[in-house]
């Protein structure tokens, strides 16, 4: 802890000699070469170990590079690891570890803190990102037990080949006293597995949701320091992940409404020291409400598709319908999810291909049925050259979707002026559904 905290100090006269150095480089050349040193000195330093509370120490990774999640999910800010440790007055405590990839840093992180011993280590979650470093901490820590529920328990076994007896498992709304620090457990499944739980530091009002709203963002900013953008990152992540989830998150907010939280410790992205930002945030994504949005993901081989997107998307704004086209050549898929959230509707729009939809379309309807968003109409448009199943198909692949289908519209070829007058129709009847809903102002 010595050593870092010199660092820390040091930040300041570093960065003011770097920018002596830059300036002398300025008419040499040599300046991209100092930023990058500043640059990277900057990433190092902020990895490190940093205290959010007295006694207790941020002391996870920051993964700069990662874009893709299970092989899946695009990650265009990379994600942070989050690991806590607690010291309390007998016991010391590592809230949740870091994805193995990342394992050194967190060894680091707490030799760096000054510990020589831990007595528990709480797994929230056993998906790999939070729990891949237990056997190692385990190893080095070998008086350490980890602290979970049963079913966590059990799946550390499966997938980390974890000893059973190194568990100490805690009942719902168990605490276990660290001295003059205490720690809940509350249980919490299906955040997105069905073993994740939350931990509540009572003294000092910390709430540790492991990936409950937290946000897929690499920032070495310790707490949310831009709301707009950290929204973007949770929103996200809450589509990607846990939207299919949306009732059990409900339950989970419901149960943790009376607690008293005066900051909320996720296990991705940054702190917040304001929690009513992110827990108003997720009220309103889990809430039943829709907003008078139409999304439109779509596919057009030789333009008759596009034709009639563009002119469905017109349409829909003529009726002061919000509307989100998405290219599925071009789209990164987690905002087709982002929009998905809160769309009161989706037209699925595709050209005909070996006489069904094209595969990038079966993609994003096959994706969009996974996440069960609250959507609550649906309809296809698209065209065809010479026959087949196109709509049939995609419309069987609803299943989840507890969605009212609107009439779809396919037609043969290039559109014609008929064909352009039936979007109408179809947009008319979209506008009609949505003032039920009391959604168009
Ligand atoms: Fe961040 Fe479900 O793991």
């Amino acid at each position: 802890m010595g050593m870092y905290m010199t660092q820390r100090k040091d930040i300041p006269i570093l960065a003011s000699a770097l920018e002596h150095l830059l300036n002398g480089c300025r008419t040499t050349g040599y300046a991209p070469y100092v930023e990058l040193v500043k640059t990277n000195l900057k990433r190092r330093i902020k990895m490190a170990v940093r205290e959010i509370k007295p006694n207790i120490y941020s002391v996870g990774a920051i993964d700069w590079d990662r874009r893709l999640f299970d092989e899946l999910i695009p990650l265009p800010d990379g994600t942070t690891y989050n690991a806590y440790l607690i010291k309390g007055s007998e016991k010391i405590t590592l809230v949740d570890t870091v994805d193995p990839t990342k394992e050194n840093e967190l060894v680091n992180n707490l030799k760096k803190s000054g510990i020589n011993t831990i007595d528990y280590v709480v797994a929230n979650h056993a998906e790999q990102d939070h729990s891949g470093a237990i056997p190692k901490i385990l190893e080095l820590y070998p008086n350490a037990k980890v602290l979970t529920n049963p079913r966590c328990k059990d799946m550390l076994v499966d997938l980390l080949l974890v000893a059973a007896g190194k568990f100490i498992t805690v009942n719902d709304g168990e605490s276990i006293s660290l001295g003059d620090k205490t720690l809940e457990f509350i249980y919490a499944p299906w955040v997105h597995w069905p073993e994740t739980m939350l931990t509540y530091l009572k003294e000092d009002k910390i709430l540790f949701p492991c990936d409950l709203l937290g946000s897929h963002l690499a920032t070495s900013d310790l707490f949310v320091s831009d709301e707009a953008k950290v929204y973007e990152s949770a929103k996200r992540y809450y589509a990607e992940i846990m939207m299919p989830f949306r009732t059990n998150i409900k339950k989970h907010l419901e149960k943790i409404k009376n607690l008293e939280i005066e900051m909320i410790a996720p296990s991705h992205g940054p702190l917040y020291n304001r929690p009513e930002f992110i827990l108003n945030a997720y009220k309103d994504w889990i809430s039943d409400e829709v907003k008078n949005e139409v999304i439109i993901p779509y596919i057009s081989m030789h333009g008759s598709t596009r034709r009639m997107v563009d002119y469905f998307v017109e349409a829909l704004i003529k009726r002061n319908i919000a509307a989100k086209p998405f290219n599925l050549t071009k789209t990164d898929i987690g905002e087709l999810a982002m929009a998905l959230v809160d769309a009161a509707t989706i037209v699925i729009a595709s050209p005909t291909v070996l006489a069904g939809p094209h595969p990038s379309v079966v993609y994003a309807v096959f994706l969009a049925n996974a996440l069960r968003p609250k959507t609550k109409f649906a309809s296809v448009i698209g065209s065809y050259g010479w026959g087949g199943k196109m709509l049939e198909q995609i419309t069987g692949m609803l299943t989840n979707l507890k969605v009212e289908i609107i009439a779809p519209l396919v037609v043969k070829g290039y559109p014609k002026e008929g064909d352009l007058n039936s979007l109408d129709r179809l947009a008319d009847e979209i506008h009609k559904k949505h003032k039920e809903q009391n959604i168009i102002r």
